[in-house]
Parts: structure tokens; C-alpha cells; sequence
């Protein structure tokens, strides 16, 4: 029985996180002194976009896909990145090498509309060009998440329709995944569950939600949800090996009739569930996801083979 709190970005503690840099607008600081201004957008208003990125035997894992959102999104919302995404791969670059690092790595990586001549919310008190942050760090998902599983909630907070706030925009405002999170807290689990506003089931607060019924996978339509890298990975990886798979609305009934359950996200990549609302999911035994778990890890190792020529 687990009794403390757990995260699907919960990392084994690393000493050398200390002493990382951290690139700030093309200068690379020592973690204390790596700020941005309080009148920078993302600060007063969340108004900036983001991706989270892992670092493997020197390769960024599916760096393209990950560059295609965070173009889309800056395109979407009016911020000029600055530079292409040969620029963002020199800068990723240039972080890396300055902290020695290789592999097990998290890359946060924000661009921001920049500072504002005045603490307001019109873009266009953002003058002086984008900031751009990256933040890399040591990091291993821990191994006891693997294999207890993740505990979800149902929560009130559901992901809005298109033309409030897209949940496709990887926006610095998380609000609504934070309320999320704080709903599952209450309720003693690590993760919310979070609907569509239909009521069918859609995404966590950090991850995108895929069940296992009858030996179909199946996850939301995606209409509400982030278009994750690794959903989609995992849906092409399916397709490709003969496992079926369903993007489709399904309710709370079907989820707790499911034999599995899992997460995914460029963090832990697959994390299993191991209840929901305090019912637990299947009997325990893994089979579909262990194989989706093996079908990725090799996909990544194929991706960094070819990577490094
Ligand atoms: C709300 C939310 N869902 C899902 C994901 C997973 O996306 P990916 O697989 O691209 O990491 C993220 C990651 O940023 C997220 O913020």
C-alpha cells in the first residue's frame, strides 16, 4: 500500500542538479542566479509556451515532433520565436554541452513573449523580444512508479472546448491542470483524471489516459486533450505491431471495467495506474502496456541509432 504522495515527474534525487547551468537569452547561469524579470509575460501573465524534452546517448528523443507543437503554438498565439528550430537545437546544444551532459536528461525549455514596459496584459507592451529559458537537469524516473502504478482521481476541474483555452497550447498558464491536481490531492491520489465537457474521459493533469479493455487500446478522441508526442507514438507503434487501437469517447463506466491502464508523457514515457477512485484497475497484471512499453523502447533506441549516424 503506498502512503506518500507520488508524481508521474517524480525523479530519483540527483546531487549534481545543484550545479547545473541554465540558459537564459543566450547567457548560461548558475542556478541561483538564472532569473527573468518580473515583468517578464510568463511571469505576470503565463503567457509563453513550452516543451519538455528528454535527453538520450546525446539525442534529443523525437526532437521534430516536439519542435512541430511548439511552432504551431508560438504561430498560434502571435510569438515571434526569434530563430528556427535550427536556432532552438543549437541553443539545447550549447546547454548540454556546457553541463557535461549525455543521457537521463529533462530538458524544460519556455519561450515567453518577453519583459513588458508596463505590469499589463496587451502583447504588445511586450517590446523587447522573446525570453527564452532552458532549464536541463539529471533525471531518472523512479523505478517504483513502474511497478506500483500511478493512483488517479476523477476530479470536478474538466478540459474546457477549443475556444476557451485550446488544451493543445503547451502554455505556461496551467491553471486548470494545477486545479486539477490540487482536486486529486484532496481526494489522497497522486494524479487527476480529468473529463471533457461531455462528460467522458479525457487526459490527467500531466499526462494523456489510455485504457486496455478486452485487448483494445483505447484513449479520448483528442479533441480535449494535449496532442502528446507520446500518445501519438504509442497509437503509431500500436497500429504498427497489430494491437488495436481506438481514439473514441468513452465514460467512467468502461474505464473501470478496464484490465489496464496507463499514462503517457516524454518523462516517464508509459506509467502504469494502479487505481482509480480508490478501485483498483484490472488484477494487476500488465501484459498490453509491458508490450507498448517494450514496442517504445525500442522505437526511442531505432530514433537515436539513426540520430547518431
Ligand atoms: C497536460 C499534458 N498532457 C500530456 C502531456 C504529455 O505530452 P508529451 O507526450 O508530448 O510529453 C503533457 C506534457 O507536456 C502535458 O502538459
Amino acid at each position: 500500500m503506498q502512503t506518500e504522495h507520488a508524481t508521474t515527474h517524480d525523479a530519483l534525487e540527483d546531487p549534481r542538479n545543484a550545479d547545473i547551468l541554465i540558459y537564459v537569452n543566450g547567457a548560461l547561469k548558475p542556478r541561483a542566479e538564472a532569473t527573468v524579470s518580473v515583468y517578464d509575460s510568463g511571469f505576470l501573465l503565463g503567457d509563453g509556451m513550452w516543451e519538455g524534452m528528454r535527453l538520450y546517448d546525446g539525442v534529443w528523443a523525437f526532437f521534430e515532433e516536439h519542435m512541430d507543437r511548439f511552432f504551431d503554438s508560438c504561430k498560434a498565439v502571435g510569438l515571434d520565436v526569434g530563430t528556427d528550430r535550427q536556432g532552438i537545437f543549437e541553443a539545447l546544444e550549447k546547454t548540454r554541452l556546457a553541463n557535461g551532459m549525455v543521457t537521463d536528461v529533462h530538458c524544460r525549455m519556455m519561450l515567453t513573449r518577453g519583459v513588458k514596459v508596463r505590469p499589463f496584459q496587451h502583447p504588445s507592451l511586450s517590446r523587447s523580444g522573446p525570453t527564452l529559458v532552458i532549464i536541463m537537469e539529471h533525471s531518472k524516473p523512479v523505478d517504483r512508479l513502474a511497478s506500483a502504478g500511478i493512483r488517479l482521481a476523477t476530479v470536478p476541474q474538466v478540459r474546457g472546448l477549443p475556444m476557451s483555452q485550446d488544451a493543445k497550447y503547451n502554455s505556461h498558464s496551467k491553471l486548470n491542470c494545477v486545479l486539477a491536481c490540487l482536486q486529486a490531492e484532496q481526494a489522497g491520489a497522486d494524479e487527476a483524471l480529468m473529463l471533457d465537457p461531455h462528460g467522458f474521459v479525457n487526459t490527467t493533469n500531466a499526462c494523456n489516459f489510455f485504457i486496455v479493455r478486452r485487448g483494445e487500446v483505447w484513449t479520448s478522441t483528442g479533441d480535449y486533450c494535449m496532442n502528446g508526442v507520446t500518445r501519438q507514438k504509442v497509437i503509431d507503434l500500436c497500429r504498427a505491431d497489430g494491437i488495436p487501437v481506438f481514439e473514441k469517447n468513452f465514460s467512467l463506466f468502461e474505464v473501470a471495467g478496464a484490465e489496464e491502464a496507463f499514462l503517457t508523457g516524454t518523462f516517464g514515457a508509459q506509467t502504469p495506474v494502479a487505481a482509480i477512485d480508490g478501485k483498483p484497475v484490472g488484477d494487476g497484471s500488465r501484459p498490453v502496456t509491458a508490450r507498448i512499453q517494450a514496442l517504445y523502447k525500442r522505437a526511442l533506441a531505432e530514433y537515436v541509432a539513426a540520430k547518431q549516424g
